[in-house]
């Protein structure tokens, strides 16, 4: 059986990420390293830390994957590398060390963006899948909603006019006083919660072209349930919030409210019957299940990659990379990082 191996190699934030994966679907494996808890105690990544960490973790990490994956550089095809949107320092360290071994084995070396990649992840397990379909792609970056035409070939339909959806739960978890990234700590205390319990606003769009969400509303008011309406009054101690589940759960309902509505419509409008489900954000098992039985009663159905390819990977820049490996438009050393 012929292989058609390529390493993926991922630092456009704060994941240092390399994986094989063979002909753009066989998962040989996959290593990330989080730089999460070196940018929790300030509350958001920091590009420099993020910078010198890549640096100091890209080799070893690349070197786990190709010993994972039971190989070595010379039985690869070609070498993948996220290549935007991202932190410019932090993407440089990955497209740096991809130079070097491409250039070290002469073997191809292809860009990958970032947001592709990520929705291109959510085909990657399907049994069955075909193009044309929806793609929403939720992270602490992006709410954005494409035509997806095919591997390498997205269409923006519609984005979030305000915060991105994971910026939204990363904010509301310092209301509640949880931790970084918020996303998952919020998504955890929503579990003993009751999601009807406060009433959070739904932005509704007025467009009937193209989604837009917004979550400035129901971030807003988050922060008054929290904090009350003095705009002086500081925030309380977590432990006296009395409903922080509540809290918790309600906001998660409102926000797979707007980004469920959104998707579904575009969905019908757009005449594609399924849905993409990819980034961070897709982890939430809330969004999971809302997408899935709200798509499904519409006939449409969901997609999400498997939790561990929501967040930042590189076995989605391996199996993107293939496509665009194949599709021969790469031009390999010349390759340049954009932080858009
Ligand atoms: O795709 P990703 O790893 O990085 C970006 O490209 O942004 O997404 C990270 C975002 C963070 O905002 C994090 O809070 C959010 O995804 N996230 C979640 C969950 N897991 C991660 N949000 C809600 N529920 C989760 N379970
Ligand atoms: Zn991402």
């Amino acid at each position: 059986m012929s292989r058609e191996l390529v390493l993926g190699i991922e630092s456009s934030c704060d994941e240092t990420a390399a994986a094989v994966v063979d002909a753009g679907r066989r998962i040989l494996s996959s290593r990330v390293h989080s730089q999460a808890e070196m940018h929790a105690v300030y509350g958001g990544v920091v590009p420099e830390i993020a910078g010198r960490s890549h640096l100091s973790k890209i080799l070893p990490v690349v070197d786990g994957a190709l010993a994972d994956a039971r190989i070595e550089l010379d039985d690869l095809a070609a070498i993948a590398v996220t290549t935007r949107p991202g932190l410019i320092g932090s993407l440089l360290v990955g497209l740096s060390a991809a130079k070097g071994l491409a250039f070290a084995r002469g073997l191809p070396l292809v860009g990958v963006h970032h947001i592709e990649a990520h929705v291109y992840a959510a085909t990657m397990e399907a049994e069955s899948f075909e193009y044309p379909c929806l793609a929403l792609v939720v992270s602490g970056g992006h709410s954005s909603v494409y035509r997806a035409n095919g591997p390498l070939d997205l269409v923006l339909l519609g984005t979030t006019l305000d915060d991105a959806a994971g910026e939204a739960f990363d904010k509301v978890a310092h209301l509640l006083g949880l931790g970084y990234p918020g996303g998952p700590a919020v998504s955890k205390l929503a579990e003993s919660g009751n999601p009807r319990a406060i009433e959070l606003p739904r932005y509704k769009s007025k467009r009937t072209d193209a989604p837009e969400f917004s979550f400035s509303g129901i971030k807003t008011a988050m922060l008054y349930q929290v904090r009350g309406q003095d705009a002086r009054a500081a925030l309380p101690p977590p432990e006296s919030i009395p409903n922080r589940a509540d809290l918790a759960a309600s906001f998660e309902q409102a926000v797979c409210d707007v980004l469920v509505g959104e998707c579904v419509r575009a969905a019908e409008r757009e005449g594609l019957d399924t849905i993409l489900v990819a980034g961070g954000v897709a982890c939430n098992r809330r969004l999971r299940a809302e997408m899935t039985t709200r798509a499904a009663a519409r006939g449409l159905r969901a997609l999400f990659p498997s939790p561990a390819y929501c967040t930042d990977n590189a076995v989605m820049i391996a199996g993107l990379g293939w496509h665009a490996w194949k599709s021969g438009t790469s031009p390999g050393l010349a390759l340049e990082a954009a932080p858009r």
